[in-house]
């Protein structure tokens, strides 16, 4: 393993003003995303529609590195050039969603756990020469009924450690993702406690398994109340509680911070990234690793149609800029609608 490779790829991951793009979708969960417009979730329209994200122009200026599904690091462009050459061609950092998935973890069946450990080793040293940098593993916490049991996060945060510390004998990047989900009834302080166990243990974890803090991306939730309880909060109480916890979690070695947007709306996850980064002189860069803020009205405006390709890049352009902006704490919602 080569140290000093992996904080270069890290720092550049979270390099001021970028943010990545999480296009990993697995193959169950693009067939979600491409049903909603009516478009057949086959090979070609997959195809179509990244290779639409990843040519968009100017992305290089707001997107520092994409997270691909295995199917897309080995496919080709419809010119035939493979899409991981069009993204380096603009200096974008390819990367690799390495879990499988979750299932319901052994003695506590309602709450999952992340499987893919088996062959990960061969797996990431296939896409190291395939030209992967880095590597993605979520993690899915979730609470029910205000309550996860400590066993599952230990387990789930112990599975994060195996596969960071694998990945980066591969001489890859682990994108670190434990995602506390939004789904549930429960107030923004349970969220707040699970996700404060959850990094604790993560870090714990992460020490005992030898991996190298400086070359890692962290992907947390940010803390927020349940998607189904009524509780009103703003955006500032996210970012003072988001931060409270990362504070007291997460080591100043880790290079950056990318949140997830795990359910926000597109602008929620963005008015919130940028009042985090209203805060001076956090120990870390602090963006975004958003899979369905960045994309959701991209995809709606494409539609599965070459005519829509040039309105649906803008789309996801303003969305990255914005986000680009949130980064650097210079994000104002009138720059919507310019
Ligand atoms: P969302 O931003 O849509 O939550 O996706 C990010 C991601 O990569 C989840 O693993």
């Amino acid at each position: 393993m080569n140290n000093s490779s992996l904080e270069k790829i890290a720092k550049l991951m979270v390099a001021p003003s970028k943010g990545i793009l999480a296009a990993d979708e697995s193959t169950g969960t693009i067939k979600k995303r491409l049903d909603s417009i009516s478009v057949e979730s086959n090979e070609i329209n997959r195809r179509a529609y990244r290779e639409m994200l990843f040519t968009a122009p100017e992305i290089e200026k707001y997107i520092s590195a994409v997270i691909l599904f295995d199917e897309t690091l080995r496919q080709n462009s419809r010119s035939g050039k493979r899409l991981t050459e069009i993204l380096q061609e603009k200096h974008i950092i390819p990367g690799i969603k390495v879990d499988k998935g979750t299932w319901p973890c052994p003695g506590y069946n309602e709450y999952p756990i992340t499987q893919g450990l088996d062959q990960l080793k061969q797996r990431c040293d296939e896409y190291y020469e395939l030209g992967a940098k880095f590597t993605k593993w979520r993690a899915v916490i979730k609470i029910i009924n205000s309550f996860t049991p400590e066993e599952v996060i230990e387990a789930n945060a112990l599975t994060l450690a195996l596969y960071a510390s694998t990945a980066q004998e591969s001489g890859l990047v682990p994108i670190v993702e434990p995602e506390v989900l939004m789904d549930g009834n429960h107030e923004i302080d349970i969220c707040q406690k699970v996700t404060e166990t959850t990094l604790k243990l993560v870090f714990d974890k992460l020490n005992q398994f030898n991996v190298n803090l400086n070359g890692i991306v962290l992907k947390p939730n940010m803390v927020l109340s349940g998607s189904d309880s009524n509780q009103e909060i703003d955006h500032s109480e996210v970012a003072d509680k988001t931060l409270n916890i990362l504070k007291g979690c997460v080591p100043k070695s880790v290079p950056g911070i990318a949140f997830l947007s795990g359910g926000q709306n597109e602008i929620e996850a963005t008015e919130n990234l940028n009042y985090i980064n209203q805060t001076d002189n956090l120990p870390w860069e602090v963006t975004f690793s958003y899979g369905r803020a960045l994309q959701q009205t991209a995809l709606y405006k494409w539609k599965g149609e070459e005519k829509n390709v040039s309105v649906s890049q803008k789309a996801f352009i303003h969305r990255a800029k914005m986000n680009s902006l949130a980064h650097d704490g210079k994000y104002k919602s009138n720059l919507e609608n310019q």
